[in-house]
């Protein structure tokens, strides 16, 4: 495998330096919580090697709310980016074949090209609002094909497939004999609409990837999992995980079965704070001249873009963006964009420092944007 770091990686805010940035609009996630705003005694726990699927009691939290799951159709990873990892590691090959929706979190693109796989990418569009084309994955499907691969909620555009789209990916990969890969790291942060189930409920051709990074705002306890009900496939997994790294952090796990345990004390809230920080945002769009939007549906980012009818020197906007304002938001070219297109998140800013952040970017569009 031949490895290639990401610009979303290499310009992250962690390799920038946090102390560096005043807003940050650039974090997909929730403001991360701090060891003091749990109630844990770790004084008990003992260092061993701990269950190589994950402890069996965080297994069982995260498909609680599940009539369907059992702990035997989870992997605990090492966070949702271990977990893509795995799939992609597994089920490809130099000679298989992926269908991957883009823009998608980076690894899902830049793991399979590690592996050298053959990869149809299909596009997202803005003018269809993000809208994943049914009938260009069933024309891109090939008789090597092993996996197609969706973020849901999107990231970056927050959109939310139906559940008419998933079930129609899901006939495809049943049909053509390969997997699904639904990655549902925002799958808590549905801020407006019921939870929805796992993807991988609705049949075992299904992989759903999730994580307690975003929606608890817990990165630093690397725990994300797989879940699948093809045990198959899954023992397949668990000898991946072995090979990379036996088993998780003991005191990792711990954590984020607490957290799991006291879900609403940490999501609820959270959800207050997106959708105030939303209802903020909204508005700005509302009266914005330079940028147009898509108006997510779940999670914490959107993925606006400069109006057709601008142009813009996009080095100059964020650099002065940055240097200038210390505030960062996410450019297009981190999701294999135009630069004129860039992500916001609105659900790590408090409310302050999202109206801050927006603020600096009026002051740079007003500036910067030439009416063509
Ligand atoms: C869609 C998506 N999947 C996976 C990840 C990785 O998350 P984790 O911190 O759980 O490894 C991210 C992080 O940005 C993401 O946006």
């Amino acid at each position: 495998m031949r490895y290639a770091r990401m610009p979303i990686e290499i310009e992250a805010p962690e390799e920038k330096g946090y102390n560096t940035i005043r807003y940050n609009l650039a974090e997909s996630s929730m403001r991360d919580i701090s060891l003091k705003d749990l109630d844990i005694d770790f004084k008990e726990l003992v260092l061993f090697y701990g269950e190589h699927r994950g402890v069996v009691k965080l297994r069982q939290a995260i498909i609680e709310d599940s009539k369907v799951l059992s702990p035997d159709d989870v992997l605990v990873t090492a966070g949702a980016a271990t977990a893509l990892f795995i799939v992609a590691t597994t089920i490809l090959s130099s000679e298989d074949h992926l269908i991957v929706i883009r823009p998608n979190y980076g690894t899902n693109l830049e793991t399979p090209r590690a592996i050298n796989c053959q990869i149809s990418i299909i596009d997202l569009g803005f003018e269809t609002g993000f809208e994943i084309d049914i009938d260009a994955a069933r024309n891109a499907i090939r008789p090597e094909t092993r996996l197609i691969s969706i973020t849901n909620p999107h990231n970056p555009s927050g959109k939310l497939y139906s559940q008419d789209t998933i079930q129609a990916l899901i006939s495809l990969a049943e049909k053509n004999n390969c997997h699904l890969l639904v990655d549902e790291t925002y799958r808590d942060l549905n801020f407006q609409t019921p939870l929805l189930p796992y993807a991988a409920e609705l049949s075992d051709r299904v992989i759903s990837v999730s994580s307690v990074s975003k929606s608890f705002g817990a990165p630093g306890i690397r725990i994300g999992w797989i879940i699948s009900r093809d045990r198959e496939l899954m023992n397949d997994f668990l000898a991946a995980k072995e090979q990379i790294s036996l088993c998780n952090s003991v005191v990792d796990e711990e954590i984020a079965w607490y957290l799991l345990q006291n879900k609403p004390r940490f999501i609820q809230p959270n959800h207050v704070h997106i959708r105030t920080n939303f209802a903020y945002i909204k508005g700005w769009f509302a009266a914005q001249p330079y940028l147009e939007w898509v108006e997510p549906q779940a999670g914490v980012v959107c993925f606006p873009r400069l109006k057709a009818s601008y142009t813009i020197d996009t080095e100059k906007l964020y650099t002065i963006l940055y240097e200038r304002f210390a505030t960062i938001v996410g450019p297009g070219h981190w999701f294999e964009r135009d630069r004129t297109y860039m992500r916001i998140g609105f659900g790590y800013p408090s409310l302050d420092e999202l109206k801050a952040g927006l603020h600096s970017l009026q002051v740079c569009l007003n500036d910067l944007a030439v009416k063509k």
